[in-house]
């Protein structure tokens, strides 16, 4: 327990939950380098590390190998909103996969612990509920989110083969829906969805009726889950969410009444393989890590809400 020290290479470094990840370790003393190559992550989510003596930003595509002496990686490259990763879903599989194998060569070589930001979507449109870590899911292999949930799926297989043939000690965490500040204003993720049409007054989309669900963990939550797992002795997988769960629907309204909003409610078609049911079993993370999520939604949606307040404010958006 507790091997992590000297400097960490974190993939994705300038996105949401990476940009996070980086100011953590910062401030638990680490020497960080932030590698991406900015597809949807952006210099300002790291403005204010770029001071430290001890941040260093380098822009570079994972899909492409890369080297750094480095005790530990973390590796979150990857468009994670729908949106995004549909966008160029060849793009995405490579990233996935390429950016698993540049990761496990560089730990290789170095002996070094690397974790692998996987995710709930390798659970696909589950058929047992809460979803515990060895459920192996029910995945559709050639629809529109494939690229991304068989793109994560090879990557885990990817991680445990380099473990059971070259003896790296792996970290599979598989993330549960997480938000934040710094989630784009744009990119299609619900609890950002909203909270911007609330605060721009326009209509608040759900994608079918609503009584779908899902639980929300809220970002220093992960971050601090992300590390214990590297921290701790344990390969994984490890869901990492809070399970607290709610219907779409009542995240909405739960929105409206936050953000003081009269915005209404539409209705749209369900997207192809959306899950019905999203609710992490973090057992396995409360027995091993000693961890689970502290943050209530109306606690982290307060701290998003002032987040996007300001974005806002700042972009100057309707
Ligand atoms: N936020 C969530 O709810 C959630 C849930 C499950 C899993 N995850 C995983 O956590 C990680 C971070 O997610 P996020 O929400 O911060 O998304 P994000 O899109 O904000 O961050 C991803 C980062 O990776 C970078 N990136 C993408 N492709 C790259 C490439 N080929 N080379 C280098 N950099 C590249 C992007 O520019 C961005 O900065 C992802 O791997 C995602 O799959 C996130």
């Amino acid at each position: 327990m507790g091997f992590l020290q000297g400097k960490v290479l974190v993939t994705g470094g300038a996105g949401f939950v990476g940009s996070h990840l980086c100011a953590k370790l910062l401030e638990k003393g680490l020497d960080v380098i932030c590698l991406d190559n900015l597809f949807t992550g952006r210099k300002e989510n790291i403005s204010s590390l770029l001071a430290s003596p001890n941040f260093t930003f380098v822009q570079h595509d994972v899909c492409l190998p890369y080297n750094f002496k480095v005790d530990a990686i973390f590796n979150l490259a990857c468009p994670a909103s729908p949106l995004h990763y549909q966008y160029d879903p060849i793009f995405t599989m490579k990233t996935s996969f390429l950016g698993a194998l540049h990761a496990l060569e560089l730990a290789k070589e170095l002996h070094i612990p690397v974790l692998q930001a996987s995710t709930s979507e390798i659970y696909g449109d589950p058929l047992i509920h809460p979803q515990k870590e060895d459920y192996w899911g029910n995945v559709n292999p050639i629809g529109i989110r494939s690229c991304y949930d068989e793109g994560k799926r090879a990557a885990e297989t990817l991680f445990f083969d380099f473990h059971r043939k070259h003896g790296i000690p792996i970290k599979v965490a598989r993330i549960f829906n997480t938000y934040g500040p710094r989630m784009l204003e744009k990119d299609g993720r619900v609890v950002s969805n909203f909270i911007v049409q609330a605060l721009s007054k326009q209509p608040l989309t759900i994608y079918g009726d609503g009584s779908q669900t899902r639980s929300f963990c809220y970002v220093d939550d992960l971050v601090d889950g992300l590390i214990a797992l590297m921290e701790s002795d344990s390969t994984g997988p490890c869901n990492l969410g809070n399970p607290v769960e709610f219907t779409i629907k009542e995240l909405a309204e739960l929105v409206l009444e936050m953000t003081g909003s009269t915005s209404p409610l539409i209705y749209k078609d369900l997207p192809q393989d959306d899950p019905r049911q999203r609710k992490p079993d973090i057992t396995f993370a409360k027995e091993n890590l000693n961890w689970a999520a502290k943050v209530a939604l109306r606690d982290g949606l307060k701290v998003a809400i002032e987040y996007f307040q300001g974005e806002l404010k700042r972009h100057s958006l309707p």
